[in-house]
């Protein structure tokens, strides 16, 4: 008898584009490990602000980089990243301070290359823990970290919708500007990958953006 496939399906999006609520279902109900690459991203900024480090010096980044010993903890479908052992507090992620940071720390060479190999490692942590897979979402997955994902695929909302999600959320967040940023970087900027599948979700629940995409997982599943 052959294994069951293993499955890496590549999610990107803007800001509040649904990405990281459509993951997750999509993990629970296929048995796959989820990475929020944007958590790890924030997760980096977190620590560096916390030392002091500031965006412009990326010397320093690199050099607070170097020693900086990256580690997992699963947590039922979540893929949470610790750093130095300990999880990093969902709070200290999703601050203001850090909304504002995220994406000028995140354009930085350095940050970038600590946390490719991380990344792509998560495959292998997947099957280890015996997932069908693994469903990973962010900004360059399906263009740089996984660009032979089984399937990728890209979300767009409108900038106005995505604000208001985060102010529901009760978050301060400039959605378009981080956008902005991360779309104009020149390393690994925010595209929308060639050959990806591409979903607007402004006008959709979010059951039915899972549902447009688990018909595709479950076809791909099937041999299709
Ligand atoms: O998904 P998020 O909004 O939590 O991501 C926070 C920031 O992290 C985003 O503005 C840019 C950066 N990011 C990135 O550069 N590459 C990724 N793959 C994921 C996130």
């Amino acid at each position: 008898m052959t294994s069951p496939k293993f499955l890496i399906v590549a999610i990107d999006g803007g800001a509040a584009s649904g990405k990281s609520s459509t993951a997750r279902a999509l993990a629970e109900r296929f048995h796959l490990l989820h990475a929020d690459t944007g958590s790890y991203y924030r997760a980096l900024t977190a620590e560096l602000l916390h030392r002091g480090v500031k965006q412009t010096d990326a010397a320093a980044v690199r050099a607070e980089l170097a020693d900086l010993r990256l580690g997992t903890q699963i947590v039922g479908h979540s893929a949470d990243i610790k750093i130095h052992g300990d999880k990093v507090r969902e709070a200290d992620i999703r601050s203001a301070a850090v909304n504002a940071a995220v994406s000028h720390f995140a354009a930085l060479p350095g940050v970038r290359a600590a946390l490719l190999p991380y990344q792509r490692g998560l495959a292998d942590e997947a099957r280890a823990g015996g997932f069908r897979g693994l469903v990973m979402e962010g900004r360059d997955i399906g263009s740089v970290i996984f660009p032979y994902a089984d399937l990728r695929f890209f979300l767009h909302a409108d900038p106005a919708e995505r604000t208001n999600r985060r102010v529901r959320e009760g978050q301060a967040d400039a959605v378009a500007e981080r956008d902005r940023l991360d779309s104009s970087r020149e390393n690994a900027p925010f595209v929308c990958p060639t050959g990806a599948i591409e979903l607007d979700s402004t006008h959709l629940p979010l059951e039915e953006v899972v549902e447009r995409l688990a018909r595709l997982i479950t076809a791909r599943l099937l041999g299709g």
